[in-house]
């Protein structure tokens, strides 16, 4: 799921029964059109058969990190990295959403995506000085640049792995690209074994945002359906624009993501044998606090590099 991190930060999860308001709000604020979630065309998986991934310009401006956010990434640097940082990664870079702000401030950054769509559009944005750009999985990582002082991966995209054993490979293989000492900030979503119910939730709604290419657009995540032992939460992705004629004007889509309770995390990591845990924050506290991974739900959990 986009940015899921970034997203709760600044609006916590919260569960709703009413679809309504939000996206009224979405349509005053912006002039944006109606959609029905819950009419005929929310029961189709995807409307007009696009994503928002397709559109990563889409993407990257209506998912922009919260500047509040950024700080708190670089408290946690600042906190468990011993050194300066000077590089960057992002095994699931999308449209190069968290990368850019750390070129600007002088990093070297690195990004990889399994999206040649998403690899291109990250390449405009961030241009060729000091960044590399690799277009493949993120359990099986070929960047030349390395080792890096930092890899992040804060929106639950790990939760696209479909098994333990991928998740286990993407973990050594983000390892072989740090240096020792070097962190992982990995965002996902720990659920219990006896979580299942399916009230609506909605995880994130922006503001309607100008797009670069004229036009204004705004994005909303619910997570539909969440279960435990079945390891899955349903995520519905409602994306609108106005008067940006090459884009869309709804996009709903809905994709199951993989969740994990906190003994399945403990024993990847215990397994993996490269990485220490040394803290979790949740990303739906006001104040991303720090708690016990058993307590979190979108959580981030610092690692570092043995
Ligand atoms: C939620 S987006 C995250 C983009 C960016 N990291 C961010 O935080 O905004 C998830 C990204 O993961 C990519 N992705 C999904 N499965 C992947 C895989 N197996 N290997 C590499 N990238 C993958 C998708 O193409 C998408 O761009």
């Amino acid at each position: 799921m986009p940015a899921r991190a970034g997203m709760t930060s600044s609006t916590p999860s919260y569960p709703t029964g009413d679809q309504g308001p939000g996206l009224d709000s979405l349509r005053k604020a912006g002039r944006l059109p109606d959609v029905h979630p819950g009419g005929a065309s929310g029961r189709k998986r995807n409307v007009g058969g696009s994503s928002l991934y397709d559109h990563p310009e889409l993407y990257a401006a209506l998912l922009a990190p919260e500047p509040d956010l950024l700080d708190d990434l670089d408290l946690w640097v600042a906190e468990h990295l011993r050194g300066r940082i000077r590089s960057v990664m992002d095994p699931a870079c999308g449209p190069g959403t968290f990368l850019v702000p750390y070129a600007r401030s002088g990093c070297r950054v690195a990004g990889n995506d399994i999206r040649p769509e998403m690899i291109a559009s990250a390449r405009r944005r961030l241009g060729r000085t000091r960044v590399e750009l690799t277009c493949g999985d993120m359990r099986e990582l070929h960047f030349e640049s390395g080792p890096f002082d930092l890899a992040l991966n804060l929106s639950s995209s790990v939760g696209h792995l479909r098994r333990d054993a991928d998740l286990e490979r993407h973990l050594a293989s983000v390892a072989e690209h740090l240096r020792p000492g070097g962190l992982y900030f990995l965002g996902l979503t720990i659920l219990d074994r006896e979580v299942e119910d399916d009230d609506l939730w909605v995880l994130f709604e922006g503001d309607p945002m100008r797009l670069p290419e004229g036009g204004m657009g705004a994005v909303r995540y619910e997570s539909l359906q969440r279960h435990g032992r079945l390891r899955r939460e349903r995520i519905r992705v409602i994306t609108l624009t106005n008067g940006a004629p090459e884009l869309p004007r709804v996009i709903m889509e809905e994709y199951t993501l993989r969740t994990f309770p906190p003994e399945v995390v403990r024993r990847l990591l215990e397994r993996v044998a490269v990485f220490d845990l040394l803290a979790v924050h949740d990303m739906t506290h006001p104040r991303r606090a720090a708690v016990r991974l058993e307590e979190a739900l979108d959580a981030t959990l610092i690692l570092r590099r043995r």
